[in-house]
């Protein structure tokens, strides 16, 4: 089946990234050139996926605009000799349709996901967290998407292996590596930041999933769990229980670019695999340390 959706919840409040985030949504802070957020829908669009579902809440336009087309900045740039770069924008603001629906109160992220239903269809969707980003040559979201349609067009979650002593810090996952496989699991459940002596795999969930219709009857279920809010995890676990739910192991390294210090490794990391600016950032570095170390 194919999956024609991405929801990218962007509605919550960004508290880490205060006071920048006091007006600017946290998804639009720029690695190098592009916004946060530029990576994820990129993603997305590698994945096959063909339209987008934001969830946003107030203060966010800026999100909806910035895939939308600009013709005034276009015609600017055309007109000041920069046809490239016009060309550039006019892509970006036709990259993939965009639909948004508003969460009027930060719920938590399954409260999120199932804003977004009525925008679905009655369709297996993905789920992109735009502050984790995960750089590869094979995007995370289609990988995910052929382990589900390998897999009878299950559930699957993206998986990474942590170091056991940070358990603490995900979302882990229990389950059993399915027939032939070292990288896909048949998930029994998923316990929220367990500590290392307790987790039962050092398996994490930074933030892409592959989920059915069937999580939204899970969703309109499950109680308020952790910090008061309605969490995915909880939805998740349930659904385990009566159906099929796989992990995968993705490839890719993964950035968590909602943290400073992930925001910082991202900055660093893309500015050292890009040829315009690896040099530069080598300089700085040395730089740095000479003067800091
Ligand atoms: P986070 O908790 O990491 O993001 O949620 P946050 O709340 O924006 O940031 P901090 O922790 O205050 O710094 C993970 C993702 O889920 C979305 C967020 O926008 C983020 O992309 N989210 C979370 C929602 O859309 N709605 C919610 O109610 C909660």
């Amino acid at each position: 089946m194919k999956i024609r959706t991405a929801v990218i919840p962007v509605a919550g409040k960004g508290t880490r990234f205060l006071p920048a985030t006091k007006e600017i949504p946290k998804e639009m802070i720029p690695i190098l050139t592009k916004p946060m957020i530029h990576y994820a829908v990129e993603e997305a669009v590698l994945s096959g996926i063909e339209q987008i579902v934001f969830v946003t809440s107030s203060g966010k336009t800026a999100i909806e605009d910035y895939f939308d087309r600009n013709i005034e900045l276009e015609t600017f740039l055309e007109r000041a000799g920069k046809g490239e770069l016009a060309e550039s924008m006019k892509k970006l603001g036709s990259m993939i349709e965009v639909t948004s629906v508003r969460q009027k109160e930060q719920l938590g992220l399954g409260h999120a996901i199932n804003c977004a239903r009525d925008l679905i269809k009655d369709e297996a969707f993905a789920v992109i967290l735009g502050d984790d980003l995960v750089r590869g040559s094979n995007p995370v979201t289609k990988q995910l998407i052929e382990i589900s349609a390998k897999n009878n067009n299950s559930p699957v979650i993206g998986v990474m292996e942590v170091p056991k002593e940070d358990t603490n810090k995900y979302g882990i996952i229990d389950g059993e590596a399915i027939n032939g496989s070292n990288k896909t699991y048949k998930m029994s459940k998923m316990v929220e930041k367990p500590n290392p002596d307790e987790a039962p795999t050092n398996l994490a969930t930074p933030g892409r999933y592959i989920l059915t219709q069937e999580i939204f009857k899970y969703l309109d279920e499950i109680p308020r769990g952790v910090g008061g809010e309605y969490q995915l995890t909880d939805a998740i676990n349930a659904m385990a229980k009566n159906t099929s739910v796989y992990a995968h192991i993705f490839e890719g390294s993964r950035f968590d670019t909602g943290s400073i210090t992930g925001y910082l490794n991202a900055t660093v990391e893309f500015a050292m695999m890009d040829d315009q600016y690896k040099e530069i950032m080598l300089d700085i570095c040395r730089e740095n340390i000479k003067k800091y170390e």
